[in-house]
């Protein structure tokens, strides 16, 4: 049996902009464009970083075309949505309109910056756990849903996979948050399904991803799994997620055959940020840098005297000095010509990986920190507090991923 074909893009420069075609095999199937002032005659993969640059650049949202059919979209665990901002950029692909439907966080500030970016569905504050009944979701949770679902996309927290507590792992509540994918999709029954976590997951003790497969195939559902490489497709870090696709329309690719469908060279820290590099600093948080402890800025200061990425022993708390450990990143300064480290919600504190910035004395700013996770000038957090940033842009999901997975899943659909 041949394998499911991976859509590939190609890019040709136009009249000042760059235009986006997807191909499945030989067939065209979709196109759109992008205003891009790049000159000369670059080589592809140039044309397609000039145009994921400038879309990481653009202050407002790039235009649908009028007339595009709707994709509706469930997001659970939604965070900010960078996840759905994938999904609405593979969609904007494919000649499609993301329509938000229902967006669920636990946290305040990630449903406000949802429903900022997303208007027109509903982002609810909740558990998601609160929606679902004894039998499926409750009756209240269906009425909010009329009209049907096309995806359901989803990243659960992953604490509950970590290898820490494997005796107490059966009863960890935080696996039934991810095996609630399926108990939605059992009553949205979503063309297509997309669920991310990180790729320890898969050996979770209590084998909740092989039991939420399992589910799925038997609701008729053809799925595929696999981590992908956020680097080896564009994203300026290093970040590799598990990912589980589903769709009823047909066999969805390899995620090993996503990525090598849409293969970039490796972009540096500096392709994502140089132009932000003497921003003004501003009173609001997402530009500015973490203020730190004298003691944790002479050891910034110290890296750039000496022309060092890593910090020396001596000049490391005691916890690091008087034993051996293997923390080389952290403390350290970023390399302006490799892509970053995975960005965490520490990326504000020095002591807590790679975060130092490669051309100034400071860590990355909440600005930065959403580049190197491919999040676009054109998503507004607007005014929230550093730790909120922090976290939202920490827990996302880069959209250049999530546009991978689910252009696999939508294309020539
Ligand atoms: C890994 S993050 C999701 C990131 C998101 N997919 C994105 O790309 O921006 C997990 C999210 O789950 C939320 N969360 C944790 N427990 C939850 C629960 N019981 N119900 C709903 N949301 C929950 C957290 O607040 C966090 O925003």
């Amino acid at each position: 049996m041949s394998q499911p074909l991976a859509p590939t893009e190609h890019f040709e420069r136009r009249d000042g902009s760059i235009e986006r075609q997807i191909r499945l095999g030989e067939t065209i199937v979709g196109r759109s464009a992008l205003p891009v002032a790049a000159e000369g005659a670059p080589d592809p993969h140039d044309l397609a970083a000039a145009h994921d640059q400038a879309w990481l650049r653009l202050p407002t949202a790039p235009s649908l075309a009028p007339g595009a059919a709707p994709v509706r979209v469930v997001d659970l665990f939604s965070g900010c949505g960078a996840l759905s901002l994938g999904a609405a950029e593979a969609c904007r692909a494919l000649g499609k309109r993301f329509e938000p439907v229902l967006a669920v966080d636990i946290e305040a500030w990630a449903v406000q910056t949802y429903g900022r970016n997303f208007p027109g569905g509903q982002a609810v504050q909740d558990s998601v756990l609160s929606f679902l009944g004894p039998d499926g979701l409750r009756a209240d949770t269906l009425g909010r849903l009329t009209g049907g679902v096309d995806l359901l996309i989803g990243g659960p927290p992953c604490q509950g996979h970590s290898d820490l507590n494997n005796h107490t792992r059966r009863d960890d509540p935080k696996n039934e948050l991810y095996n609630s994918m399926a108990r939605f999709a059992a009553v949205l029954e979503p063309r297509w399904i997309l669920i991310e976590n990180v790729p320890g997951a898969q050996h979770d003790r209590s084998g909740v991803v092989q039991r939420t497969w399992k589910q799925l195939g038997a609701m008729g559902y053809r799925l595929a799994g696999g981590v992908l490489e956020g680097v080896d497709i564009g994203v300026p870090q290093r970040r590799r997620r598990y990912f589980m696709l589903a769709s009823r329309d047909r066999q969805p690719p390899a995620v090993a055959t996503i990525q090598a469908a849409l293969q970039q060279p490796p972009r540096p820290l500096s392709w994502a940020v140089a132009d932000l590099l003497d921003a003004p600093v501003s009173a609001d948080a997402y530009d500015s840098p973490s203020t730190h402890h004298p003691r944790n800025q002479r050891r910034i200061a110290y890296l750039f005297q000496h022309q060092l990425h890593d910090l020396p022993d001596p000049q490391r708390p005691a916890c690091h000095r008087d034993k051996p450990h293997s923390y080389k990143s952290v403390y350290g300064r970023m390399h302006w010509d490799k892509p970053a480290q995975t960005i965490t919600t520490g990326f504000g504190s020095c002591g807590q990986g790679r975060f130092v910035h490669s051309q100034r004395q400071r860590t990355l700013t909440p600005h930065e920190a959403a580049r190197v996770q491919f999040i676009p000038d054109h998503f507004g957090f607007g005014p929230q507090r550093r730790g909120a940033l922090q976290a939202m842009i920490g827990n996302a999901v880069p959209p250049r991923m999530a546009y991978a997975l689910c252009l696999a899943l939508m294309a020539g659909a």
